[in-house]
């Protein structure tokens, strides 16, 4: 949800922003923009659109023409997912305010300032116009007007008045080799390069240029200089680098360097269309990755590092608690499935947004488990927030390592199928509900499952990896299929148990990149009303594998049939009995019902994504919609 780049060092500056900002797209893409202290003052240029449009315009205006045009090796960047006021170049950041001495600054901010209105009257009446609808304009203005010829010291000081969530990083044209960086509530990295600091708002606009890095914590602000040492041999002479950490108090906070994990080709299309695709792709290899070292089928037993330090208050839990929001809100359902089912504990799983409002009752020995493939997502963030005040112990399963969550948690897991830059998670839910098996598992060896039991499942984990390779050959026959229905706007998904949130999942998917009206329920719920909506030659995709609700299901899809709906149908390999009643079938191989949704929503991913390349969409950035969503 927006993205952040800025860099002080050696380099001209813009290329190198355009190409950080091309990496964080996938976080936001209505507007970019960026800002370069180029001699005395500071050259902005914004633009409605994707950062190519960005990149076309600079080279319009002669970035690379040799005349100094944006030319310095100081500045920030931006690419937008709008909040405050619609996607316009004008309310694009960077924005800038003038100082009382007549110095430009700029700042590029993500998140949102709930005082904005009242900051605003504010300024207004100190002289300031603005030009824009955002809440970051009227932070760039405080800064300037608290600014006295110490930027860190002015952000310090505006930043103490605001309430709500930023990353910012700031620039002032009075101090050419210097910029200043704050966090609260959104993530913002520090990579320490030769000669150079690269701030970014995640990691992968910073790998391409150094492994070593800091993450700011929340309130704390970090001064960033590098430069020649004597003015008049900026070129040849010694350079000088500094980075200063303090709270927005100005207490000094002493930083951990760490070596950033990230692996380049992670981050790249690697000859596939879409990010979507390549991530849907590579499952069983991402799979593969999440379960190393973690099962032990000779031992019969789960290894979950991450838990060990409180195994005893894990094992002896009242209830369970998930909590998340979209795609790992369907992870989290199937997470409390498990738990009861394996570990026998009483649990449920709430969308983060609505449990942190309504005052929820959190009795002892409660664990809260935080699901999140990004771990900023600010609903999810405040709710475990919520849960801790009211004495849960809490639990991470996270994929962004030292994100937010996988920092406020008490104990956690990691998804460990790297970095998802699709905007529609897919890999992430596989690695999420795969994470949350092998803790029921972990927990149900403790408590009431048989060895055969775990023995069984371990085996069975095993082999997924395998079986989901066999599914993804399906998807030719898959995309033939969509054709057949893609015109058609309204799609309903359905299944029972462990494969109703997966159904849920199916219609999400569907319909935040193909644009299709889509809903998913449980399929006994469509009698209840939704049957309405079935006529002739509407899709209805059934999650039907053969296990404990199969004849319950299979008289859901003769209902449908009546009605002239068309079945689409998930089912188990081999399973002839369907193929009667079903218009398509996609296979995937038996399993129990516990471990379906690691197969069945194979097919659904892939679905939604043929059917949005089919439509003519751009996959990897569908409307209105931004990776992370670090806003309430
Ligand atoms: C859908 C999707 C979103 C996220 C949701 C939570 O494809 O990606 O619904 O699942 O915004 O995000 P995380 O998992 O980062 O907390």
């Amino acid at each position: 949800m927006c993205g952040i780049v800025a860099y002080v060092g050696n380099r001209r500056v813009a290329p190198l922003l355009i190409e950080g900002l091309k990496r964080l797209e996938y976080r936001g893409y209505d507007s970019a923009g960026l800002a370069v202290v180029n001699g005395d003052g500071i050259q902005v240029m914004r633009s409605v659109g994707r950062v190519s449009v960005l990149e076309q315009q600079l080279a319009e205006h002669g970035i690379d023409d040799g005349n100094g045009h944006f030319a310095g090796t100081l500045g920030i960047a931006h690419t937008r997912w709008a909040t405050h006021g619609a996607p316009t170049e004008v309310n694009a950041h960077p924005h800038t305010g003038r100082t009382a001495c007549g110095h430009t600054l700029a700042v590029v901010h993500n998140g949102i300032i709930e005082n904005y209105a009242a900051l605003r009257t504010y300024l207004q009446g100190q002289g300031h116009e603005f030009t824009s609808e955002t809440d970051t304009e009227v932070l760039s203005k405080l800064i300037a007007q608290l600014y006295e010829g110490d930027l860190k010291a002015a952000v310090q000081a505006a930043l103490r008045e605001v309430s709500g969530a930023y990353a910012i990083a700031a620039i002032c044209g009075n101090e050419p080799h210097t910029v200043i960086c704050a966090r609260k509530g959104s993530p913002l990295i520090i990579g320490i390069g030769d000669r150079s600091y690269i701030v970014a708002s995640d990691a992968s606009a910073i790998v391409a240029h150094t492994t070593q890095v800091i993450t700011l914590d929340d309130y704390q602000v970090a001064r960033l200089c590098a430069g020649p040492v004597d003015k008049k041999d900026p070129v040849g002479g010694p350079w000088a680098e500094e980075f200063q950490t303090t709270t927005i108090d100005n207490i000094p906070v002493s930083q951990q360097v760490r070596a950033l994990e990230f692996d380049l080709q992670k981050i790249e299309l690697g000859g596939y269309s879409h990010y979507m695709l390549k991530e849907i792709m590579e499952q069983p290899d991402a799979l593969r990755n999440c379960l190393r070292g973690r099962l032990d089928p000779r031992e019969n037993r789960v290894v979950l590092g991450g838990l060990d330090r409180f195994t005893r208050e894990l094992v002896r839990a009242k209830r369970y608690v998930f909590t998340a929001q979209g795609t790992a809100f369907h992870a989290g359902l199937i997470g409390q499935y498990l738990i009861e089912d394996m570990a026998k504990i009483p649990a449920r799983c709430e969308y983060a947004s609505e449990f942190r409002y309504r005052n929820p009752i959190i009795e002892d020995d409660t664990v809260i488990v935080a699901v999140s493939q990004s771990g900023e997502t600010a609903d999810t963030l405040a709710a475990l927030a919520e849960a801790k005040d009211r004495g849960a112990l809490a639990l991470g399963v996270v994929n962004v390592v030292g994100s937010s969550i996988a920092r406020e948690t008490d104990v956690g897991t990691y998804l460990h199928v790297g970095p998802e830059i699709g905007v529609a998670s897919t890999k992430a839910f596989v690695g999420q509900v795969a994470v949350m098996t092998l803790m029921a598992l972990f927990l149900g060896k403790r408590r009431y499952m048989s060895a055969q039991l775990v023995s069984d499942y371990l085996a069975e984990l095993e082999q997924i990896p395998r079986h989901i390779a066999r599914v993804l050959e399906q998807s030719d026959h898959i995309r033939t299929c969509v054709d057949r229905y893609v015109d058609r706007d309204n799609w309903l998904f359905l299944g029972r148990w462990y494969n109703y949130p997966v159904a849920l999942e199916g219609a999400l998917k569907l319909k935040e990149i193909s644009y299709i009206h889509a809903e998913g329920m449980p399929a006994a719920e469509m009698k209840h009303g939704p049957i309405a909506l079935i006529d002739e030659g509407m899709p209805v995709v059934f999650v039907a594998t053969r296990g404990s609700q199969y004849d319950k299901v299979m008289s859901n899809i003769e209902e449908v049939r009546a009605r002239g709906g068309r079945v689409i149908a998930v089912a188990t390999e081999g399973d002839t009995d369907i193929s009667r009643y079903a218009d398509s079938v996609f296979e995937i191989p038996p399993v129990s019902d516990a471990l379906a949704p690691l197969l069945t929503v194979i097919p659904l991913q892939l679905v939604a994504y043929h059917a949005a390349v089919l439509r003519g969409l751009d996959v990897d950035k569908p409307r209105n919609l931004a990776k992370s969503v670090t806003v309430e």
